[in-house]
């Protein structure tokens, strides 16, 4: 393959990932999981407390790529949005997400009124508050990256017109009365689900309040594009049509996966009532490609798999309940028997 393919994914990786610390403190790792999901074509799950920046990084990485939230741009006669913020609530329909028709008595006809998914970047923001049914019209429009209004269908994603199509998703780790967590089934349709956890030490807390004493404006505001849209097109297709995953590499990831079932791994079990499915071994994989191209290798290294392991597996294994309750049956104990599962698993399988 020819080096400028990966360079240029490089090049555009590292002006977002230094232009967000102007924005956003710390969480270096986070937003370059974010960026990596971007690169692999997947969308990502946000899980934090309210406060932690998950908002001000998905808007931020808006501006970065060009996209604003009041610019419309017009495609193949469909409107697309920079940037749309879904804030899901007990009573949001799937109509408020995907559009629907509606009639004008001037022409005496239904007319398509287009929803907020239509954009290029699309936060839904609290995704856990809404009912099943509005959810399940979320996650089935990501997946088929259309969606179908009266008897028309719409393209989400138009490649040849680079027009992406990426959902990031927020949700608060405390089950909190009121809300409808994902079920499993449907969490896996996030490539990764990325856990935003408070700032790491005192020097970024207090780092966080420099860059915001002496304002008005959310520092993002700020923020100037550093790449366009076609960027993200582009170098989504360099990931996937050029980044090589060797045959060992192969082996490995499917090694990996393989020991975090308890059928074929008993010691695993301790930890995990159920392991990852083949679809996640398809997106370790991907995910692995996009964090090689991003340090500017053109195949994949173990480096890779294991970096990307833990946000793109974490959602996808059942934890083992009696370990949750042995460690205390609170949220922070099921996370925490999740980790200790999967760095059991990396210990344990040979790179
Ligand atoms: N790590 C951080 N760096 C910069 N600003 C931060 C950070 N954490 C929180 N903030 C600020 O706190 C406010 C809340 O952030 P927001 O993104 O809305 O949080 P969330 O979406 O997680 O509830 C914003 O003004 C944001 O700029
Ligand atoms: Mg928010």
């Amino acid at each position: 393959m020819e080096s400028h393919d990966v360079d240029y994914v490089v090049r555009g990786a590292k002006e977002i990932l230094e232009n967000m610390r102007n924005a956003v403190i710390g969480y270096d790792e986070e937003i370059k999981y974010i960026l990596i999901s971007l690169l692999a074509n997947g969308h990502v799950l946000l899980e934090g407390v309210p406060g932690v920046a998950k908002t001000t990084m998905a808007r931020s990485l808006t501006r970065l790529l060009g996209l604003n939230e009041t610019e419309i741009v017009e495609l193949n006669g469909v409107p697309y949005k920079g940037f749309s913020r879904i804030q899901f609530t007990p009573d949001l329909m799937p109509s408020d997400i995907i559009g629907s028709l509606i009639y004008n008595p001037k022409t005496l006809d239904f007319e398509p009124r287009l929803g907020p998914i239509f954009a290029y970047i699309v936060l839904a923001d609290e995704i856990n508050r809404a009912t099943p049914r509005t959810q399940s019209a979320m996650l089935q429009a990501m997946q088929e990256r259309e969606v179908t209004i009266g008897d028309k269908t719409y393209p989400l994603e138009d490649r040849a017109r680079n027009k992406f199509f990426f959902v990031l998703a927020t949700q608060n780790p405390i089950e909190q009365e009121g809300t409808y967590p994902l079920p499993e089934a449907q969490l896996d349709r996030f490539l990764m689900r990325i856990i935003i956890g408070y700032p790491e030490s005192l020097e970024e807390e207090k780092e966080i309040l420099r860059l915001h004493s002496r304002r008005l404006r959310e520092p993002l505001e700020e923020l100037e594009p550093v790449v366009e849209p076609e960027w993200v097109v582009k170098s989504q297709e360099i990931v996937a049509e050029k980044i090589v995953v060797p045959e060992d590499m192969l082996d490995y990831t499917a090694r990996l996966v393989r020991a975090t079932r308890p059928e074929i791994m008993e010691p695993v079990s301790k930890y995990f009532e159920l392991g990852l499915s083949p679809r996640a071994g398809i997106a370790l994989m991907k995910a692995a490609k996009a964090h090689a191209a991003v340090r500017g290798a053109d195949a994949v290294e173990p480096v890779d798999i294991n970096a990307v392991f833990y946000p793109v597996a974490n959602h996808r294994v059942v934890p083992n309940m009696e370990t949750i309750i042995e460690y205390g049956g609170t949220a922070s104990a099921r996370m925490r028997v999740i980790k200790e599962g999967l760095e059991f698993v990396l210990k344990n399988t040979p790179g």
